[in-house]
């Protein structure tokens, strides 16, 4: 049987029970050439009116949801697996009483807790790879928007991030840029998408190795300790290496954002 351990409850629970790896990886996204803001232009895509009602499933640290909240009038709301991930933003937004509010929910995107059509906008940023039962998901995204509802999507490319020559690799079935549209075909209809393709120019191999090393959890075969060790060293030869010679190293790097409606 293949390994999926980032479908696994249990993988899931432990790895995002604090923000650190998910951080540990963002900065990767700061260091896109050419610059890429995938959460900001994929918002920024859908023109807002400033009053919908918006759930961002799997909202991790919640940064998207207390950014909007700054000038939009709609009802925000952040529902994650794992309270962990929302709690410093839970704990700011506690203590800016003047600002829009921002409800933050621990659940799970298999079982909503919101009444039929609730919503003009469910956000799935990063997140759907991770559902041991996406249709269970996709139809509980379909019940809690409104009928003219959208449904944002961000997914990475198919490849290995980082290198695509390491010899770990993330699942393959999973949710990729080159099949989200295939997979949400059942209940969502694509409305418009963009592909960024572009590279990780990392400069700093102390950045890319703690990035590297917060993947462990996700990769088949999942590696044992020594392995895992062996591989981080030869890592950072790699790339030391490298950067001393060329100033950087280069990593591809495909993301996509797609907008769908309901069937
Ligand atoms: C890669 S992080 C993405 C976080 C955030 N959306 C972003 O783009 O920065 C994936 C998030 O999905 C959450 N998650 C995983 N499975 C989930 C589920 N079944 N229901 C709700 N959230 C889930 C994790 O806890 C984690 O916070």
């Amino acid at each position: 049987m293949v390994q999926r351990p980032n479908i696994d409850k249990s993988v899931i629970t432990s790895h995002y029970a604090t923000r650190e790896k998910h951080d540990k990886r963002k900065k990767i996204r700061k260091v896109l050439n050419p610059p890429f803001e995938i959460h900001e232009e994929a918002l920024q895509s859908l023109n807002l009116a400033g009053d919908e009602s918006i759930l961002d499933v799997g909202c991790g640290d919640g940064e998207i949801l207390l950014g909007l909240s700054k000038s939009h009038q709609g009802r925000l709301v952040g529902l994650d697996l794992n309270p962990g991930m929302f709690q410093e933003a839970l704990q700011l937004q506690s203590q800016r009483l003047s600002a829009h509010p921002v409800e933050f929910i621990e659940g799970s995107a298999e079982a909503l807790p919101f009444e039929p059509g609730s919503f003009d906008l469910i956000t799935a940023f990063f997140m759907l790879y991770h559902l041991p039962d996406l249709e269970r998901a996709l139809s509980e995204f379909q019940r809690v928007l409104k009928e003219n509802g959208r449904l944002l999507v961000t997914a990475m490319g198919g490849l290995t991030p980082f290198n695509p020559n390491i010899q770990y690799q993330l699942d393959p079935s999973s949710v990729v840029v080159e099949n989200v549209e295939e997979k949400l075909a059942k209940f969502f209809r694509l409305e418009r998408k963009y592909v960024y393709r572009g590279s990780a120019e990392i400069k700093d191999a102390g950045s890319f190795l703690e990035a590297l090393d917060s993947m462990r959890d996700f990769f088949v075969p999942a590696p044992d300790d020594e392995a895992w060790k062996l591989f981080l060293n030869a890592q950072r030869d790699r790339v030391e290496k490298k950067i001393k010679l060329e100033g950087s190293i280069q990593d591809r790097v495909v993301l996509g954002y797609f907008i769908f409606s309901k069937n």
